[in-house]
């Protein structure tokens, strides 16, 4: 393996990105691999440690995942978490059953082994997370009980010498107090990590790289302002400068001046030294989305209309010898290549990859980091913090958050709304903290009154979340001061609108989005 490597081997548990960053906290790089990974594959890898990952199954059901008792032999230290130390039990000859008691939630954990390397600097007492019908009734021989609960006999055990964990709790979620602690023991004092993977020397080492596959070659840059492909387009500018080109497309759907300040960013007049193309297809767009109002539909119109403007640039530009692509870790787990979870999010890759953009192998310098690491790069590399630091955005863009048909006018709305939102939530000192906020435009109108005359006007519906991983999320109890001024600046500034209204409801059942 190119750097010292601790793998996650995914049960299919929720977790299993979690633990990947969890290990990635502790300077310690992580990739997570299905548990349907060949033991030959594993070995060729090398790591320092494995982790097995909670699940959803009974290890003693005959279908359910499992492992080879090989893996336990490698002479590789393994932690198990949850259902990976149930089946670490099962598998070396122990006995997992159904619990008398299902534990769910923050539970106190009692530690009977204080010189457990795992539990080092851990109180005696600590809270853990909980969550498992099945437990331990009975350990693997040469193993031995490091910690219990009033419920569950067999919270944790080890066999030291082996180097082999088993934790019944989840370290990896932030409720378990001291978790970040204990997986820094085990892949630090454990697996005996040096722990220096770290964002100067990624950034670095990326450089490096690229330059050297690249040599002379043609870069071309597909940069949407994101937080994803401007730091591809920096990380490449700083490798390879002039033999860059960025193409941006602006259809129309950013948000109020977002066009301007990605070109005044990566544009002639920016500190980066590239081709910076920029496409004005705003018209094209609306043309395309004229009277079309279903949400699929209307995705897969902005989707589609992308790649064409992009290789009509591309056919301009001529013969290419890489494309970039600012895909990160979670898109490549979430896609099914790394772990065990579902392809959830294939629509979020706006349109896929052109098709007659001429071009010989794609660069992706970003694969291996979280969102938060991509981030930490970005600083690394002197890009200006708003842009780093800024909320995720949709591909389709404001396409998604205007329900029914798009139109200019529409788009001028929810632009000018959702522009004095971020501003107050801004002044209100809330940006940093709350996960994901917008305006959005409801296909509703209704009656209301302005001085004297009757309007019949736009309902705006703000959206505000708090989310750990956008997969699920709570509505963010912005104050309601903050709401009230935000309502009648709206109001009072943006024509077209006269009702505001805040979308209160969690995913699920909603989603972030409006389409
Ligand atoms: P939903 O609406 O599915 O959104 O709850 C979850 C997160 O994904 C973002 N999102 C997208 N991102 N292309 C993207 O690049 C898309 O088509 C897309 N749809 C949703 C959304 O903003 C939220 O952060």
């Amino acid at each position: 393996m190119k750097r010292e490597t601790v793998i996650v081997l995914d049960f299919g548990g929720q977790y299993n990105q979690l633990v990947a960053r969890r290990v990635r906290e502790c300077n310690v790089y992580c990739e997570i691999y299905s548990y349907r990974t060949d033991i030959s594959k594993i070995k060729e890898m090398n790591p320092k440690g494995i982790i097995l990952t909670g699940g959803p199954n009974s290890c003693y059901e005959p279908d359910s995942p499992t492992y080879t008792k090989e893996l336990f032999e490698l002479g590789i230290p393994v932690l198990g978490l949850c259902y990976g130390a149930q089946l670490m039990q099962h598998v070396l000859g122990g006995k997992v059953e159904k619990a008398p008691v299902r534990e769910y939630g923050k539970t106190e954990v009692l530690i009977d082994r204080k010189e457990s390397s795992v539990f080092a600097d851990v109180p005696e007492k600590t809270i853990c997370w909980m969550s498992h019908f099945d437990y331990i009734s009975r350990i693997a021989p040469g193993f031995e009980i490091t910690a219990h609960t009033a419920d569950c006999p067999v919270a944790a055990a080890e066999n030291a010498d082996q180097k082999l964990y088993a934790i019944q709790f989840h370290p990896e979620v932030l409720h378990t107090v001291e978790g970040t602690k204990m997986l820094r023991n085990f892949v630090i004092n454990v697996c005996g990590c040096a722990g220096d993977w770290r964002m100067d020397s990624f950034v670095e080492e990326s450089i490096k790289a690229i330059r050297q596959k690249v040599g002379s070659g043609k870069v071309l840059c597909a940069l949407s302002g994101g937080v994803d492909s401007s730091v591809a387009a920096v990380l490449l500018s700083k490798a390879v400068g002039k033999q860059l080109t960025c193409v941006f497309v602006d259809h129309g759907l950013l948000r109020k001046n977002e066009g301007d300040e990605v070109e005044a960013v990566f544009g002639p007049d920016g500190p980066y030294d590239l081709n910076f193309i920029r496409v004005n297809a705003q018209e094209r767009y609306y043309s395309k989305l004229a009277g079309v109002e279903e949400p699929e539909r209307k995705r897969k119109i902005i989707g589609e209309e992308f790649i064409r403007v992009f290789e009509e640039e591309a056919k301009k530009i001529g013969a290419v010898d890489f494309l970039v692509q600012g895909t990160i870790y979670p898109d490549v787990v979430e896609s099914g290549l790394g772990g065990e979870s579902a392809v959830i999010k294939s629509h979020h890759n706006v349109g896929g990859l052109p098709e007659h953009v001429d071009f010989k192998e794609i660069i992706e310098p970003l694969r291996d980091l979280f969102k938060d690491e991509v981030r930490k790069a970005g600083l690394e590399l002197g890009i200006p913090e708003y842009l780093v630091f800024r909320q995720p955005f949709p591909g389709p863009g404001l396409g998604i958050r205007i329900i029914g048909e798009v139109t200019a006018e529409k788009v001028k709305i929810v632009q000018d709304a959702d522009a004095i939102y971020r501003e107050e939530i801004a002044k209100a000192g809330l940006d940093r903290s709350i996960g994901q906020y917008f305006a959005g435009l409801t296909n509703m109108r209704s009656v209301g009154v302005m001085g004297d005359e009757r309007t019949y006007d736009y309902a705006v519906a703000l959206r505000a979340v708090n989310t750990v991983d956008f997969m699920t999320a709570e509505a963010a109890e912005i104050p309601f001061e903050v709401l009230n001024k935000v309502m009648s600046r709206i109001i009072n500034e943006v024509r077209g609108v006269n009702r505001v209204l805040y979308d209160i409801t969690s995913k699920p059942p909603g989603t972030i989005e409006f389409e």
